[in-house]
């Protein structure tokens, strides 16, 4: 039988012990401190033995969590050749390509950093584009969770539910969701100013939203500004109420605040970034994926 350590890095310290729990494996936290100057320290509060789960999403502060990960996966490297990182929420994910001339595609470089620190597997979940992915000089596996918020929307009653995605980028997500639930799908058009960030929703023929349920179905809510713009534009069709998931809701600032004063009923996602709105568990999942 193959024994396990989990080590729960100190921003997926739950999930970490949920992982653990679901493996019947040995389970390992640790301690950060933070000096002033911003390093971070970290010590683990045991050995750990046999393979070796490194949980630790990088969500903000992303530099640092990106750091505490990897010293944390060089530190178990010294018990083992096996070190499986999982790294539920890839910060840097969607820096996968140039946009503007001059800019640096940094996941190419993290992709670098997680091989040199000693890691020999990579799990993410629901990562942005598989373009970041294939950058990895390990093997990179991504997991899909989109089943499980499905599940959780099976049991509420909506009325006659449509799936929305904010965006092109998005249509094949929304369909596997809308397939996953037995409903239909819709793509609006969104278009993100690249130097601004500011989001804007193209105008459409949208008639089939009035007085349904809306979905909107994305990977991400980071500034909430994408299903802000598109809960304004819904709610113009005199749809029914509108729900927003994801799979890693960061909610940076007050986006929940303005997403809810947008309109949105309810914010659901999963505990990949841990907070307020992620009600849906992976951890069953993520075990799944590492035996
Ligand atoms: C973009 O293509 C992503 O899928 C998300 O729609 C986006 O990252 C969400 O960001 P924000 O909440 O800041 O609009």
């Amino acid at each position: 039988m193959v024994s396990y350590t989990v080590i729960g890095g100190p921003s997926s310290e739950q999930l970490g012990r949920k992982i653990s729990s679901k493996l019947n494996s040995k389970y390992i936290g640790t301690e950060l401190r933070v000096f002033p100057d911003g390093e971070s320290k970290i010590t683990l509060k045991d050995k750990p033995r046999g393979r070796i789960i490194v949980v630790q999403s990088i969500y903000p502060p992303v530099d640092s969590n990106l750091v505490r990960a990897l010293a944390i996966i060089s530190e178990a490297r010294r018990y083992s050749s096996d070190i499986c990182a999982v790294v539920p929420y890839l910060g840097y994910a969607r820096q996968d390509r140039q946009f503007l001339p001059g800019e640096i595609v940094t996941i190419s470089l993290v992709a670098k950093l997680f091989k040199a620190a000693g890691a020999t597997k990579i799990i993410v979940v629901d990562i942005h584009s598989m373009i970041a992915l294939k950058l990895f000089q390990i093997p990179a596996k991504n997991i899909t969770v989109v089943q499980e918020l499905v599940k959780y929307f099976k049991r509420l009653k909506l009325k006659n539910p449509l799936v929305v995605s904010p965006d092109m980028g998005g249509i094949a997500r929304a369909r596997n969701f809308a397939r996953l639930l037995s409903v239909d799908f819709i793509a609006l058009e969104k278009h993100r100013d690249r130097k601004t960030g500011k989001v804007v929703v193209k105008q459409g023929d949208h008639q089939q939203v009035r007085g349904r349920d809306l979905i909107l179905v994305d990977d991400m809510i980071s500034t909430g500004g994408s299903i802000m713009k598109a809960t304004q534009y819904l709610r113009k069709h005199k749809c029914g109420k509108i729900y927003a998931t994801c799979t890693h809701a960061l909610l940076i600032g007050d986006a929940e605040k303005k997403i809810k004063q947008a309109g949105v009923t309810k914010i659901v996602s999963t505990n990949t970034i841990p907070g307020k709105t992620s009600i849906v568990d992976i951890s069953p999942i993520i075990a799944k994926a590492i035996v």
